[in-house]
């Protein structure tokens, strides 16, 4: 498999005392869906942050299909970010405005100022997004107000916001922390659709082992910023379970 992401000694020092990575070395294959697991605080949120340099690596590199991107500026920066989706355990949604609208907003960094006043007058836009809508099956709820959807719809929609940019790589910061466990699975299953059906590159961070079991095809783990794991679901014993999540730490408390 042709590697998409290589991250490369990658360190992020916040302060002298908080070094939320330290030298973690990660290979992405393109097509994966790589599940990030780690305690609170272990440093996943930084980690895929600095993939789209929303954070700025203390020292360490990440290439991009070869490329370097650490010390990319402008057009180029841009250029990268637009080929990365981020979906967030808190929705980042308007609730007052459309699935409709919402969706297309994803679209904002690549639109110029006049077709950003006037999103719904872009027919290819509005066309693009409908059919992003239809890919979350939420068809039925273009015109509702995102405040009227239950959570789990609503992070359906902020997966087809980010469809809108046509990533080639989707970062899922705790996508389904804040869901109860069978409204997480569903929005599980469509991240798991979009990787099988379209090939996108899935990374996302979740807490409950059993669902990395389900969809993940590898799972790295962090460990007050060091990468402690790396392999596939079922590895996953219960010794290493508990180098990730500490000796104390049971299953079933997990799940
Ligand atoms: N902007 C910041 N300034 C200072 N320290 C930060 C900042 N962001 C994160 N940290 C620290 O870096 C470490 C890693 O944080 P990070 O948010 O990446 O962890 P996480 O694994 O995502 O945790 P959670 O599961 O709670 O979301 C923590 O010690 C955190 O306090
Ligand atoms: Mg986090």
């Amino acid at each position: 498999m042709a590697e998409i992401l290589e991250i490369r000694g990658l360190t992020k020092t916040f302060a002298a005392d908080v070094q939320a990575l330290k030298e973690v070395d990660i290979t992405v294959n393109r097509g994966e869906f790589l599940v990030l697991l780690g305690l609170s605080g272990s440093g996943k949120s930084t980690l895929l942050r600095c993939l789209n340099r929303l954070i700025e690596p203390t020292s360490g590199d990440i290439y991009f299909d070869q490329q370097r991107t650490t010390d990319l500026q402008g057009a180029e920066l841009r250029a990268i970010r637009r080929k990365f989706g981020m979906v967030y355990q808190q929705f980042n949604l308007i609730n007052n405005l459309s699935v409709l609208v919402n969706v297309i907003s994803g679209n904002l960094g690549r639109m110029g100022f006049w077709q950003s006043v006037f999103p719904l007058r872009n027919k290819e836009l509005v066309s693009r997004a409908k059919e992003n809508i239809a890919r979350v099956g939420l068809s039925d709820f273009t015109h509702t107000r995102v405040k009227n959807l239950s959570g789990g719809q609503q992070q359906r929609v902020a997966i087809a916001r980010a469809l809108m940019q046509e990533p080639e790589v989707i970062l899922a910061d705790e996508p389904v922390a804040s869901l109860d466990p069978a409204t997480a699975d569903t929005v599980m299953q469509y991240l798991g659709k979009l990787n099988k059906e379209d090939g996108i590159t899935i990374i996302c961070s979740l807490h409950f082992l059993s669902l990395a079991r389900k969809y993940g095809s590898r799972v790295v783990a962090l460990k007050n910023g060091e990468l402690v794991f790396s392999g596939t679901p079922d590895m996953i014993d219960e010794t290493r379970f508990q180098a990730i999540y500490g000796e104390d730490a049971q299953e079933v408390e997990i799940r």
